[in-house]
C-alpha cells in the first residue's frame, strides 16, 4: 500500500513538473512570437510603406514624418529584438535536442541556420541601441527585413 502511494505521489509531482514546464514553453514561445510580430512588423511597414513617403512629400517633410514615427518606434522595436533572442535562446536550449552519431538531424541544421540569422540581427541591433553602433555590414533596412523572412520562412520549414 505504501509503495502504492510512493509512485502515485512520484506520478503527480512528475505530471505537475513536465505540466509546468509546459506552461512555461507555450508562455515564452508565446512571448517569441509576440515580439516577432512587432519587430518583423516595423520592417514590413518601413520597407513596403514608409519607404514610399517621400513620394508624396518633399524631403524636409519626409524627415519630419518619418521622424515622428521613428521617435515610437525607438522606444519599442528594439526592446522587441531583444526579447526575441532572449526567448528564443530559452526555446533553442529546450527544443534543440541530443546530436545523433549520424550528426545533426534536418530540425537540428534548420534550426541552427535560423538561429545564427536571429543572433546576428540580435547582435546588431544590441550594438546600434547600447553602444549606438552602426551595423558593419549591410546597412539598411533591407538586410533584416530579408532575415526576418528569411527566418520565418526556416522556421515553418524546420518542422518538415
Ligand atoms: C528576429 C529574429 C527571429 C525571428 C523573426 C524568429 C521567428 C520565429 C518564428 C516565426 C517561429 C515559429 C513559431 C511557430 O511556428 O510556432 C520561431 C520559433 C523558434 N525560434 Fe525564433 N525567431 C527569431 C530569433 C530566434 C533566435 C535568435 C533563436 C535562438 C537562438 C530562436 C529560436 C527559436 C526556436 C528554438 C523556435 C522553435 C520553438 C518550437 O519548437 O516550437 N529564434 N521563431
Amino acid at each position: 500500500m505504501i509503495s502504492i502511494n510512493v509512485i502515485y505521489c512520484i506520478f503527480i509531482y512528475i505530471s505537475k513538473k513536465s505540466k509546468g514546464f509546459l506552461i512555461t514553453f507555450t508562455i515564452i514561445h508565446l512571448i517569441h512570437f509576440f515580439a516577432v510580430f512587432i519587430y518583423g512588423g516595423f520592417l514590413f511597414v518601413d520597407n513596403l510603406f514608409m519607404s514610399k513617403i517621400s513620394q508624396t512629400l518633399d524631403a524636409d517633410e519626409t524627415a519630419k514624418a518619418r521622424e515622428a514615427i521613428m521617435m515610437h518606434v525607438r522606444k519599442v522595436v528594439p526592446w522587441a529584438l531583444l526579447v526575441a533572442v532572449a526567448s528564443g535562446i530559452y526555446l533553442i536550449i529546450k527544443v534543440f535536442g541530443p546530436i545523433s552519431e549520424d550528426g545533426l538531424n534536418t530540425f537540428q541544421i534548420i534550426l541552427s541556420i535560423k538561429a545564427f540569422f536571429g543572433l546576428w540581427l540580435g547582435i546588431r541591433g544590441f550594438n546600434q541601441k547600447f553602444f549606438k553602433m552602426n551595423p558593419f555590414l549591410f546597412t539598411s533596412h533591407l538586410f533584416p527585413f530579408f532575415c526576418v523572412i528569411l527566418i520565418i520562412f526556416l522556421s515553418q520549414i524546420m518542422y518538415l
